[in-house]
């Protein structure tokens, strides 16, 4: 079967499985259907109504007496900005004890990176490139919200970000589909427990489908107007892969895509994901989203923005009670539109029920395996290794980290950012409490032999302009042997709505930085941030730089573990970092153009004349304390064909004398085809553990389906041709390079970069 009539079938059918058609007379309605029957046109809109149970911080805040009077009438299906075990009990029990039908409510939470025990950001965790890292961070995070009466969570956040100006790129994996499409895929696994909603899984939520970080200049909530060949090639592909790892939920994105808001876009919500990708999940829409449809201009009143969003198959209205106050006359003016109305609340009740909600409204609401679970030991354990995973080395000159303590006298911890363990939690941060984190200084404290003294002082805070304290700062920092500068942005900006016109280093934290690289004593730069920054002003001068990120409640545990060299860190850049803000973006993937970029031209090529071509850091970047080899590549086969595949291998070497891991990387180019390719595309990746001196050879495995591009038939299309493939430590060091050709022009059946490449590692 062609990749189309795939498609086509699976959207027949999932039209069969919701209008009951094919079913024996005699077959027994499902219990959703059953219910759906004896529901009023009041219970059914109740059950689409999403309401907050709190502000944000404030959990539970509203659950007063005329809520539960809410709950009582049926007209609730779902709550966010709540949790506990014990008040959520007491809010089901009303649901299923005092409602008509008893149906339970639906709890749900933006569980990001972690519930109480809180993990790095998502795009520091996108830099470990270890999704198996990924997938334990959502299952520890799950086990805590779900012992918390929480069955829903609104992550992954899988949007595909080029514009580090975008303040929600903290909460995504960054710039490319291919990674992306892993990160999401093994988020969805850690968070539901496997690849399907079952009994005690937290629900995961795609979002914010489809193209949320195409915001231009990356102003949040702005328009994105992308080629459709861009929205299918990378930032559909992500989706696509949560939809096939089984996520229970998607959420609408805010934004428009070229004039259409996306709440509201029934080609790419009912069409796309629900009848070509044959999705059938609870499709919530953003905060008060519907109602956003009359300030986008294409809805006149409320009733009319409601009738959009549920004719594109927007299932929950999150907090903007249109469905519930303004669908009833409009139902009333067209039957016809009851029909939709019923698909929506019948996907709502099939995932209470495969939720075992049902059969046990209260298994989410066990006090003592709450108590149990927040922030156990094995949780700070998982939550410490991830985020020594997640640090990048960025410059180490002259070797000057690891920092050996039983050397040094003493060192100065420098910046508000080392003891503000809110900030280390990042955006979204749950149920996770700032005195509950390690922070850098005390982490270094902790790890610090008696023999070492450990000096502080905040010296600038990112937060103000504030410039007193940095004399205090250069003189401690002149006392020591060596300084530890910490410095970066603060939790509150990076984020939802914190968008930045400049991505350089606050004014602040760049002055402490000058002043503190010129008294020429050691400075190990320690940056903690939500996106890629402009460094350019202090790179040249600093001798070491690491990438720390937001690390989560074990921050300082695992900075510490790097800086005196108990690990070594392996992280890589999941965004290239530019070198000024005027060069975003900066992704690597890009066509070639009619002038390529030349390193060496200064002019005539496509770029900027005062600067250079090139990112400050690329995509993929990271050092380690150890060095690598790469040799003998091989490969399977000259020629691949539709059906088959092609391996390709390569041997990696740790030559440096210290243990550590190195991510393997795969890109490949169509160099002549019928649309302009990009000059590089990740296909494959793997983090591979290395002693000192083991060599072990990785393989990647290939099918041609994934060199397919968006044609401009509307199609995946796999061009027969040469195609090139290298093998390297970062997208801007490829060490091997080889070929092969697809023998036959043929249709692919799904975006490229959704598309797993099987990878294996041997001891060569
Ligand atoms: C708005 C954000 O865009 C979304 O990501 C989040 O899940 C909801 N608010 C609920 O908090």
């Amino acid at each position: 079967m062609s990749g189309f009539a795939r498609h086509a079938a699976v959207a027949c059918l999932a039209v069969a499985l919701l209008s009951g058609a094919g079913q024996s007379p005699a077959q027994a309605p499902s219990r959703p259907e059953a219910l759906l029957r004896k529901m009023t046109l009041d219970e059914k809109l109740g059950q689409l109504v999403q309401r907050a149970g709190g502000r944000s911080k404030a959990l539970n805040s509203r659950l007063d007496d005329a809520e539960l009077d809410r709950v009582r009438a049926g007209t609730v299906g779902s709550y966010l900005h709540v949790a506990g075990a014990e008040p959520l009990a007491k809010l089901q029990k009303v649901a299923v004890e005092e409602s008509r039908l008893g149906i339970p409510l639906l709890f749900a939470m933006d569980v990001v990176h972690g519930y109480r025990t809180i993990f790095p950001v998502p795009l520091a965790m996108a830099a470990t490139w270890a999704p198996d890292a990924e997938e334990r961070a959502a299952r520890v995070a799950a086990e805590e919200a779900t012992s918390a009466g929480l069955h829903w969570t609104f992550a992954p956040m899988i949007d595909i970000a080029r514009d580090p100006r975008w303040g929600r790129i903290v909460e995504g994996a960054g710039e490319d589909p291919y990674l992306g499409a892993r990160m999401a895929v093994a988020q969805v696994a850690g968070f539901q427990g496997g690849n399907s909603l079952r009994p005690g899984s937290l629900m995961a939520t795609a979002k914010h489908f489809g193209a949320y970080g195409a915001a231009i200049g990356g102003r949040d909530y702005n328009t994105a107007d992308v080629s459709e060949r861009t929205l299918q090639e990378v930032y559909l592909p992500p989706f696509y892969a949560a939809s096939r790892a089984g996520a229970g939920s998607f959420m609408a994105a805010f934004n428009d895509i070229a004039g259409v808001p996306t709440t509201a876009n029934r080609d790419l919500l009912r069409g796309a994901l629900r009848e070509r990708w044959g999705w059938q999940g609870l499709l919530v829409s953003d905060w008060g989203a519907i109602g956003e449809l009359l300030n986008h201009g294409v809805a006149a009143d409320r009733a009319a923005a409601g009738v959009l969003a549920l004719d594109a198959s927007v299932d929950m209205d999150m907090v903007g009670a249109v469905y519930a106050d303004d669908l009833k006359d409009a139902i009333a003016k067209d039957p016809a539109r009851l029909k939709l109305l019923d698909e929506a609340v019948l996907r709502t009740l099939r995932v209470k029920e495969q939720l075992g909600l049902f059969d046990k409204p209260f298994a989410y609401n066990d006090p003592e395996r709450e108590a149990r679970e927040l922030g156990s030991t094995e949780h700070r354990a998982a939550a410490r290794a991830v985020a020594r995973q997640s640090i990048v080395l960025l410059k180490n000159d002259r070797k000057l980290l690891p920092l050996d303590p039983a050397k040094l006298r003493s060192i100065a911890v420098i910046g508000a950012l080392a003891a503000d363990g809110l900030s280390a939690l990042g955006s979204w941060r749950a149920q996770g409490k700032a005195d509950e984190v390690v922070t850098v200084l005390a982490g270094i404290t902790a790890a610090a032999p008696r023999t070492l003294k450990v000096l502080s002082a905040p010296g600038a805070d990112p937060r103000n302009a504030d410039l007193s304290g940095i004399p205090a700062a250069v003189k401690i920092a002149k006392a020591a042997d060596v300084t530890v500068l910490v410095i970066g942005e603060d939790y509150d900006l990076s984020g939802e709505s914190r968008s930045r016109s400049s991505i350089e280093l606050p004014p602040s934290q760049l002055a402490l930085a000058e002043q503190l690289l010129a008294t020429g004593k050691p400075v190990v730069v320690v940056l903690a941030n939500g996106r890629p920054l402009a460094l350019s002003a202090i790179a040249e001068k600093a001798p070491a730089i690491l990438e720390t990120w937001m690390l989560g409640v074990e921050a300082g545990n695992a900075v510490a573990d790097v800086l005196f060299g108990a690990y070594s860190p392996a992280g890589r850049l999941p965004a290239a970092f530019p070198r000024a803000t005027g060069a975003v973006p900066s992704n690597y993937s890009a066509n070639a153009t009619g002038r390529p970029a030349d390193p060496d031209l200064a002019k005539d090529t496509v770029r900027y004349h005062d600067l250079p071509i090139t990112p400050l850091y690329p995509f993929g970047f990271g050092l380690s304390y150890s060095a690598f080899t790469y040799s003998e590549l091989a490969q399977s086969t000259q020629e691949v064909g539709p059906g088959e595949r092609i391996d390709v291998s390569i041997s990696v070497e740790n030559t440096g004398g210290v243990p550590s891991d190195e991510v393997v990387q795969l890109y490949v180019r169509d160099p002549v085809a019928s649309i302009a390719r990009p000059v590089l595309e990740l296909r494959g990746f793997k983090r591979v553990e290395l002693g000192a001196g083991q060599k072990k050879r990785v393989t990647f495995s290939l099918s041609p389906e994934q060199l397919a591009f968006w044609s401009n038939r509307g199609q995946w299309l796999v061009e027969a041709g040469r195609i090139d493939f290298w093998i390297g430590a970062s997208s801007a060091d490829l060490r091997a390079q080889g070929s092969f050709e697809i023998t036959k022009t043929h249709t692919g059946s799904a975006p490229a970069a959704a598309l797993p490449t099987r990878v294996i590692v041997s001891n060569n």
